[in-house]
């Protein structure tokens, strides 16, 4: 359940920490985080300065928040998100949507590393989310009810913004980049998948496996954020790979995307920014 006077407190918090008033926010994803160091004159929040705000326990996630301007568009860089393996509920990562909504956010892009299910999708490959897939049962939103920030009972079939989703695939294709369209399978983690299990998800629709970015999507959704998700193929899902699944790998390859990522990740907010 998001907690509103957390993610009021939050809001308010980080409004006074900065003038700039962001309608874009962008959420790094494992190893992606260098793109806050595009920022002209950013200012850094720790996540754990913010109240209502946990502490990030994936030593690839910094856990801070930057405002500043993206090639001249005002965004907040969330480095790090939360995530249920760590112990978390889905309500922990609703709060961060939750605190975007009261300081202002309109436009969430959600990103992050995944395994891809699709054997037509390779590692290093971009994948534009166009819709998810949980069989778990939690909800960043149960108990809310109507409130403020949305209504109990929400619509799902935008939930990755197809009007956003046809101006990135503009701005991939302008840099020359290559995109899949696909749908998201979460994984609770923080083990990866079983080839059975993955055998299974190919059955059911998924293209990629990803232990992220669902929980975030279904509260920006709740909230009437515009949500993209841009996801990172970075292995491929267990029983495709040959090679044992490690985090290590994870990060490398995500390093090795990083320069291609800025330029699109960049390219995507100036794009957005003017919808
Ligand atoms: N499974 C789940 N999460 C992931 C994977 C995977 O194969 N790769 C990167 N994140």
């Amino acid at each position: 359940m998001i907690d509103i006077e957390k993610c009021r407190a939050g809001a308010e918090y980080i409004c006074k920490k900065t003038d700039l008033r962001p309608k874009i926010a962008i959420i790094l994803g494992s190893g992606l985080g260098e793109l806050t160091k595009q920022l002209s004159s950013p200012v850094k929040i720790k996540y754990t300065d913010i109240p209502g705000f946990a502490k990030c326990t994936n030593k690839a996630h910094e856990g801070a928040l930057y405002v500043g301007k993206l090639d001249g568009v005002p965004a907040a860089l969330f480095s790090g998100r939360y995530h249920y393996y760590e112990g978390h509920g889905f309500d922990v990562m609703g709060n961060v949507i939750g605190t975007m909504k009261f300081a202002g956010i309109e436009k969430l892009v959600i990103t992050n590393a995944v395994g891809a299910i699709n054997p037509a999708y390779a590692i290093g490959d971009f994948v534009l989310i166009k819709d998810h897939i949980k069989l778990a049962a939690e909800s960043p939103v149960r108990g809310n009810g109507d409130s403020e920030l949305g209504d109990r009972f929400f619509d799902m079939s935008d939930a990755y913004s197809k009007e956003l989703r046809e101006k990135v695939k503009a701005s991939a294709e302008a840099l020359g980049e290559s995109m899949h369209e696909g749908v998201y399978f979460f994984a609770s983690g923080p083990q990866y998948e079983t080839p059975a299990e993955i055998r299974a998800f190919s059955l059911l629709g998924g293209d990629v496996v990803g232990m992220s970015c669902v929980p975030e999507a279904i509260a920006a959704a709740y909230c009437g954020i515009k949500t993209v998700g841009i996801s990172c193929v970075t292995n491929m899902a267990a029983g495709i790979s040959k090679n044992k699944l490690s985090d290590a790998d994870v990060i490398d390859v995500t390093k090795k995307m990083s320069e291609r990522f800025k330029k699109l990740i960049i390219r995507i907010v100036k794009d957005i920014d003017a919808v």
